[in-house]
C-alpha cells in the first residue's frame, strides 16, 4: 500500500510526480505529498485527502525544479492527517516510504535521546531521522542508508532526497515493491510501472535489500554489502492506453469490459491440439501438480475466491484433494504441507504481503510452488518455482474484476489439464471445456457487459437496501462469495454470502421485507435445490434475484432473473461473477460512492 514516485531529468518534476501519483492513487488515497528541489531548496507540499488536492496546492506554488519525490498514502501508523502525510524531513533527509517499520517505536526512543523531535506519528519520520543520524556518523549517504536499514525490522520501499546531493535520488527496498525507470537523460522511481508508462517502458527492479543511487545520467544499484550489482533491464509490455480510462466513466467498468480480451490473452498459447498446454510456462507443471499428494490454493480476497473455484473444479474434475486457504491464516497455522505437496499462490499484484509470506513458507517446507500472477516480475512471480502470468493488463480499480475472471479461467484450464493428465477425464471432455473457455465464455461476458439496462434495473432495487445476501450451492457458493465481496466493497451495503442450504440454520431470521437475496445456480444438478432455498427467503419477504444459464431459468425463478448466455457449469459460474460485478458497479454508482477508490481500501496490500 502507499504509492511512491521519484523523478530526475529535464522535465518539470512536479508534473511528472503528479501524473505518477494519479496513476498510483489506487494504492492508497488518505493523503498525498511531494518534495521538489526548486532553485536549490527542497520545497515540500502535502495535503490530507486525495492527489487532486495536492495538485491544487502544488499548482499554487512556483515549483520549477526537475528533481523530486512524491507519495500517496494508505495510513498504517497515524491517522490520515496533514501532519502524517509524506514526505517527512529530518535533518538533511526528506523521505517517502511504502511499508512498515515494525520496530520504529524503539528506534524513535533512541533518536529522541539523541535530540531528534518528531511532528508526526509515523514510522516514516523515524526512518528519516535514523538515516539522518547515520549520515552524521558515516558521512556517506549509501553507508548511512545501509546502516540505518540494517537496524530496521519490517518492509520498506524508500525514495529520498538528501541535502548536499542535489542531483540524486536515493532509493532502498526490502520486500515492498519498487522499480527504477530509465529514459533519455532521465530516471524514475515508482511503486509500479503504471506510474511512469507515459514516459518510459524501460525499467529494472532492485532486489530486496538493494540500495540505489539514481541520477539523470545513470543508475547505480548496490547490494546490502554496498557492492555494485547489475540488475536485469526489463521492457514493459503494457502501454499508456492500458492504464487510462479510455472513455469509460470508471476504471472498474472499463476493466469489466476488458474481460473477454483478457480471457483470450490468458488462454492464447496455452492450448495444443484443443487441450490445455502449460509447457510454455515451465517444464512439467501439470505433471507435477497431478502427482502431488495434495494441492493448496492460497491467496487473499478476490484472488482467494478464484482459489476456491480452483479447489472445487480440481476436486470435481481431477478427483485430486485440493484445499483453498487464506494466505493470512496459512502463514501462521504451521500448515501440514511438505515436499509431496503443491502450493498455488494466486495474486493479481504479486506483492500481497500475506500471499508472499505464504509462498515463502511453502517453499521453506519443500512444497512445489506455482504463482498465478498478473504483474510481471512482481515478488511472487519471481520467487515461485514456476509462474503462470494472467496477462490481464493493468488493473487500476481497487475492486478486482478482470483479474478474477482470468484467475478463474487459469484455474479451470489447469484443473482440466490435471484431470486429463491423471486420466480422470478423456480428451473429448478436455477439448469441450477448453473450447467453452476459449469461445463461449468471452462471448457470454461480452453480452452481459453490453447489458442494455436490465442489470441496472436490479441494481436500482438493491441500492435502496442496507443489507443483502448472496447464496449458492457447489461452485455457485463461491460465486456468491465473490458477488457479496464486490457489492459490499464498493456500495457499502452490508452483504453476506451463504451456502444456499445454510440459510435456514440461522440466517433466515435476518431476512425481512425487501431484503435482497441473490442466488446463482450454474450447476444444473443443483438448480431445483437452490431455487427452493430462494423460495424460502421469498416467503419471508425477500426481494429475490436468480442467476442461471438461459436454457434452464424461467422468469418465475425470482423477482428478477439474470439469464446467463452460456450453458456449462464452470463457464457459467465465471460469467455469473461478471454479472455480480456489474450489479455491484451499478449499485455503487447509484449510491454515489467512489467506485474506483472505495473508502479505507487500497489495491495492493503490502502490509499484513
Ligand atoms: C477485492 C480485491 C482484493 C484483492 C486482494 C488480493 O476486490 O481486489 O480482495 O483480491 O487484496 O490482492 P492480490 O490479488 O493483488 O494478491
Amino acid at each position: 500500500m502507499c504509492g511512491i514516485i521519484g523523478y530526475t531529468g529535464k522535465r518539470n518534476a512536479k508534473d511528472v510526480i503528479l501524473s505518477g501519483l494519479f496513476s498510483l492513487e489506487y494504492r492508497g488515497y488518505d493523503s498525498a505529498g511531494m518534495a521538489v528541489v526548486s532553485e536549490g531548496k527542497t520545497v515540500t507540499v502535502k495535503t490530507a485527502g486525495k492527489v487532486k488536492m495536492l495538485e491544487n496546492a502544488a499548482n499554487s506554488l512556483n515549483l520549477c525544479g526537475s528533481i523530486g519525490i512524491g507519495h500517496t498514502r494508505w495510513a498504517t501508523h497515524g491517522a490520515p492527517t496533514f501532519e502524517n502525510a509524506h514526505p517527512h524531513t529530518q535533518g538533511r533527509v526528506t523521505l517517502v516510504h511504502n511499508g512498515i517499520i515494525e520496530n520504529y517505536a524503539k528506534i524513535k526512543t533512541a533518536l529522541e535521546k539523541e535530540g531528534y523531535r518528531f511532528s508526526s506519528e509515523t514510522d516514516t519520520e523515524v526512518a528519516a531521522a535514523l538515516i539522518d543520524s547515520r549520515l552524521s556518523a558515516e558521512g556517506d549517504p549509501l553507508k548511512a542508508i545501509g546502516s540505518a536499514t540494517e537496524k530496521m525490522r519490517g518492509s520498506f520501499a524508500f525514495a529520498m532526497i538528501i541535502e548536499g546531493f542535489p542531483n540524486v535520488i536515493f532509493a532502498a527496498r526490502r520486500d515492498s515493491p519498487l522499480i527504477i525507470g530509465t529514459g533519455e537523460e532521465e530516471a524514475f522511481i515508482a511503486s509500479d510501472i503504471t506510474a511512469i508508462l507515459k514516459y518510459t517502458r524501460n525499467y529494472l527492479i532492485p532486489e530486496s535489500g538493494d540500495i540505489a543511487r539514481v541520477t539523470s545520467d545513470g543508475i547505480s544499484v548496490f547490494d546490502s554489502d554496498l557492492l555494485p550489482v547489475a540488475r536485469e533491464k526489463k521492457v514493459s509490455v503494457w502501454d499508456t492506453e492500458s492504464a487510462e480510462k479510455g472513455g469509460y466513466p470508471h476504471f472498474m467498468l472499463k476493466e469489466i469490459n476488458e474481460e473477454p480480451t483478457a480471457i483470450k490473452n490468458v488462454i492464447s498459447g496455452r492450448i495444443k491440439n484443443g487441450v490445455p498446454d502449460f509447457s510454455g510456462d515451465g517444464e512439467n507443471i501439470v505433471a507435477r501438480l497431478a502427482s502431488t499428494d495434495r494441492i493448496f490454493t492460497v491467496a487473499c480476497g478476490t484472488a482467494m475466491h478464484a482459489g476456491l473455484f480452483g479447489k472445487y473444479i480440481t476436486e470435481k474434475l481431477a478427483r485430486r484433494p485440493c484445499e483453498c486457504e487464506l494466505a493470512s491464516e496459512f502463514r501462521y497455522k504451521n500448515p501440514i504441507v511438505g515436499k509431496d505437496d503443491a502450493v498455488i499462490v494466486i495474486s493479481q499484484s504479486g506483492e500481497t504481503a500475506d500471499s508472499l509470506a505464504a509462498l515463502r513458507l511453502a517453499k521453506e517446507k519443500g512444497a512445489f510452488t506455482l504463482g498465478i500472477v498478473n504483474v510481471a516480475a512482481s515478488s511472487i512471480a519471481r520467487e515461485a518455482d514456476n509462474v503462470i502470468y494472467t496477462r490481464a493488463g493493468p488493473e487500476i480499480a481497487v475492486a478486482s474484476t478482470k483479474a478474477f475472471t482470468v484467475q478463474a479461467t487459469v484455474m479451470t484450464l489447469l484443473s482440466v489439464a490435471i484431470a486429463l493428465e491423471s486420466g480422470k477425464i478423456d480428451a473429448e471432455t478436455a477439448k469441450r471445456i477448453t473450447s467453452e473457455l476459449s469461445y463461449e465464455l468471452p462471448e457470454a461476458i461480452k453480452i452481459l457487459a453490453g447489458d442494455d439496462g436490465h442489470i441496472k434495473k436490479i441494481a436500482a432495487e438493491i441500492s435502496k437496501s442496507e443489507n443483502a445476501f448472496f447464496i449458492g450451492r457447489g461452485i455457485d457458493r463461491y460465486a456468491a462469495e465473490e458477488g457479496s465481496l464486490k457489492l459490499k466493497e464498493i456500495s457499502y451495503i452490508h452483504s453476506e454470502a451463504y451456502a444456499a442450504g445454510e440459510l435456514k440454520h440461522g440466517t433466515l431470521s435476518l431476512i425481512g421485507e425487501g431484503v435482497p437475496v441473490i442466488a446463482s445456480a450454474c450447476d444444473r444438478a443443483l438448480y431445483e435445490k437452490t431455487k427452493a432455498g430462494l423460495s424460502e427467503a421469498k416467503a419471508r419477504g425477500a426481494m429475490t434475484v436468480f442467476v442461471s444459464p438461459a436454457d434452464i431459468c424461467t422468469e418465475k425463478d425470482g423477482d428478477f432473473v439474470i439469464a446467463l448466455p452460456c450453458i456449462s457449469e464452470y463457464i457459467a459460474a465465471i460469467s455469473a461473477v461478471t454479472a455480480y460485478q456489474l450489479l455491484a458497479y451499478h449499485t455503487a454508482v447509484m449510491r454515489k460512492t467512489d467506485v474506483d477508490m472505495p473508502k479505507n481500501l487500497a489495491k495492493s496490500v503490502t502490509v499484513e
